[in-house]
């Protein structure tokens, strides 16, 4: 990795890496890494498709990825644009070192720099002049979105893109009327949970082109696509859909009757028959919106 430091916070910009899910409390760097990474994978034919559609009217040769979590799409972007370098930010060291080890991996190192930086904290790092901007379900973790905006415009070459990809919310995987035991519980799940997303994360799923637009941005296109990944399309469907509900038993336990925890367990149990990584109507069924913003 020729400029990466994924240990050292980046200038003067504090360190986050003691509270890197602050969003998400109570579950491991690790855990969070791994699910990025599932995530990406399910996801990676919907974000080459983003990536292909977007309004470039030149290949770009310097890419900044903010909220680059585990690399979903630095390594995307980096194979589409074999030119180009991507500068990657994050406040996950442990992200950040996972996306070491696949760009090395994928003999791309030298085209990424990495920078441990909290892009809550002002100034940004330098981070260059870029031709592109790509923010993909990282915007809504910003505590101040309108100056994320600005920011990012004051960073663009003139004429560059601001790519902002941003999730419905989470993503669903078992049909409406399962399990046979508690049809339902997946929403009964999600709605113990929502108040936390609400209170944490409000902008989650978030229309972006109007905050674009208050920016100074022009927005080039819109691009909203309903995702159905089912197991015969990616072996990593399973495991996410795993942790993704091991993940929400965490915080959705307490408040879930006798019944609906029982239903959920027997779904977790991977040696059970009900396991989740079995059912038969499992898949990644979520929505994705992405803008392609320029500054004029
Ligand atoms: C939902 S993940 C998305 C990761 C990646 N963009 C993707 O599409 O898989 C959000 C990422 O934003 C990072 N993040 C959240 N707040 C941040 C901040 N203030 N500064 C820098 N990164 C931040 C998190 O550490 C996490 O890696």
């Amino acid at each position: 990795m020729s400029h990466a430091t994924p240990h050292q916070p980046s200038g003067t910009t504090p360190a986050h890496a003691t509270h890197p899910h602050r969003h998400d409390p109570g579950h491991a760097a690790g855990d969070q890494a791994d699910f990025l990474d599932l995530e990406a994978t399910v996801l990676a034919e919907d974000t080459a498709a983003v990536i292909a559609w977007l309004p470039l009217k030149t290949a770009p040769r310097h890419i900044v990825d903010l909220g680059c979590g585990t690399g979903a799409g630095t390594l995307a972007l980096l194979e589409r644009f074999p030119s180009a370098e991507v500068t990657a930010v994050d406040t996950s060291a442990a992200h950040l070192d996972r996306l070491r080890q696949k760009a090395a991996a994928a003999g791309a190192a030298g085209r990424v720099r990495l920078v441990h930086a909290d892009l809550d904290a002002t100034p940004w790092p330098g981070l260059g002049t870029p031709d592109l901007v790509w923010a993909s379900a990282s915007l809504h973790h910003m505590a101040d979105q309108g100056s994320a905006l600005r920011t990012v415009y004051a960073l663009l070459a003139p004429g560059g893109l601001f790519a902002v990809v941003e999730p419905a919310g989470s993503p669903r995987f078992l049909p409406p009327d399962a399990p046979e035991t508690a049809p339902g519980l997946e929403e009964r799940c999600h709605a113990t949970v929502a108040h936390h997303h609400a209170a944490h994360v409000p902008h989650r799923g978030a229309d972006w082109g109007a905050p674009l637009t208050g920016a100074g941005f022009t927005i080039d296109d819109e691009r909203r696509r309903t995702i159905d990944v089912g197991p015969d399309r990616s072996d990593a469907v399973g495991p996410y859909a795993l942790l993704s509900l091991r993940r929400m038993r965490g915080s959705a336990a307490a408040a879930l009757s006798a019944e609906d925890l029982t239903a959920l367990d027997r779904l977790l149990d991977t040696g059970g028959p009900h396991s989740i990584l079995r059912h038969p109507g499992l898949s990644v069924r979520t929505e994705r919106t992405a803008w392609a913003a320029r500054r004029p």
